[in-house]
């Protein structure tokens, strides 16, 4: 933990540790990765405006807020990342505790490598699930049903994977999305499997249980199906405006919608009831070409952001990205890759790592802009380009 002093750090050493395979499938994004840059670059032209003579030394500024009703201790969550056993077996039992942990909300993917059952046990705090229809719309009620019964809080569905982007870095090494992971693709992978030996030793001790355990549980007419039918479906039947009124009967609980770029779509999420709205390109990974997410969250909330909660993703590295997505008006910020990073580099301990540093450059960049509290935080505190 020692050598980890910033996110970029715990992606380094996530780089040695991991096969390149599964490096590349966490950090690229589609096509070009022009959507995946711009989101970076549009951080970095949030500046910001600091008052100078008004920061108290002690006490320390007020990080808390609330998303959706949950107290959290500072405006950052954890969004869903897929296939998270692969790069470390712990994967979103990990997250989940680490998360916790750090007081803030974890939320699932549908791809994970743990049940949810084995996620809701080792988490220290509230929990959030991703849906996918895996399995179609009737895989996805066995899912949603699922969700409710085990305790999670919010329902995400993410809107923007219709089928998934052209991940140009996964073709490279014969993982053709929807990405399926397996003894098969590890053993295609052996090459570099044998030059990262620690990983491919927690790979066997983890005794290849790379599947996708929500795929794996979806019935039909009483017989389970397999992934690759339960992915097929997922394709075929992408959601769509006209079930969230099912969704949310089903679910009985907020539904947040993911994967929102645009102040019209964010108008019909509002009117299909939604809790709120995570303004995301996916971290680049979907459809290339699309808007970086701070000129879009901007969008979002002149469209809506006086109706719900909005949060953003895609591009958070430190804890100053986060202040800047509050005072553009986000409700909170979420990372993917950073987390992911943590992970692949040394576990729980990996994230709980990022999340600390993540804290403190928040925590800091309150006190040099001179705001007492992330509830303080408005547009004065930043300028912004013409977007
Ligand atoms: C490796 C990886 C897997 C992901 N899997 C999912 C997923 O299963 N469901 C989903 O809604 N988003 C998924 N995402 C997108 C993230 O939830 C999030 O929108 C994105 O990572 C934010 O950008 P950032 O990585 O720059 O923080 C994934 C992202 C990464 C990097």
């Amino acid at each position: 933990m020692a050598r980890i002093h910033t996110v970029a750090d715990a992606r380094r050493i996530a780089r040695r540790r991991v096969p390149p395979a599964v490096f590349d499938y966490i950090e690229g994004g589609a096509g070009e990765e022009r959507t995946l840059a711009a989101n970076r670059e549009a951080i970095e032209a949030v500046g910001f405006v600091p008052r100078m003579g008004v920061t108290a030394g002690i006490p320390a500024p007020d990080l808390t807020t609330t998303v959706l009703g949950t107290p959290v201790s500072m405006p950052l969550l954890v969004s869903p990342v897929g296939f998270t056993r692969m790069m470390h077996p712990s994967g979103d039992a990990a997250g989940a505790a680490a998360a916790g942990a750090a007081g803030t909300i974890f939320t699932l993917s549908s791809m994970s490598g743990h049940s949810m059952a084995e996620v809701t046990a080792a988490a220290a705090g509230p929990l959030w699930f991703q849906l996918y229809y895996l399995g179609g719309r009737h895989g996805a009620a066995q899912l949603v049903a699922q969700a409710r019964e085990a305790g999670f809080s919010a329902l995400v569905v993410t809107m923007d994977t219709q089928i998934p982007g052209n991940r140009e870095r996964d073709h490279r090494y014969g993982l053709s999305p929807p990405l399926t992971l397996d003894r098969r693709t590890v053993t295609q992978m052996a090459p570099q499997a044998a030059t990262h030996p620690w990983w491919l030793l927690d790979v066997v001790r983890d005794r290849f249980r790379l599947e996708l355990v929500n795929a794996a549980g979806i019935t039909t007419d009483g017989h389970a199906m397999s992934a690759g039918e339960a992915l097929i479906h997922w394709i075929c039947e992408p959601p769509r405006w006209e079930d969230f009124a099912w969704l949310r009967d089903e679910f009985g609980g907020p539904v947040v919608v993911k994967g929102i770029v645009t102040g019209e779509d964010a108008r019909r999420a509002v009117d299909a009831g939604a809790s709120a709205i995570v303004v995301s390109n996916h971290g680049g990974r979907q459809l290339d070409g699309i808007a970086a997410s701070m000129p879009a969250l901007v969008e979002v909330l002149d469209a809506v952001g006086d109706q719900v909660e909005v949060l953003v993703d895609g591009g958070i590295r430190r804890g100053a990205d986060v202040v800047r997505a509050v005072a553009l008006g986000a409700r909170a910020a979420m990372v993917g890759r950073p987390w992911a990073y943590g992970l692949a580099a040394a576990g729980e301990p990996g994230i709980a790592r990022v999340l600390a540093l993540l804290r403190e450059d928040i925590d800091r960049t309150l006190r040099l802009v001179g705001a007492p509290s992330v509830a303080a935080l408005d547009r004065s505190y930043v300028s912004t380009p013409a977007w």
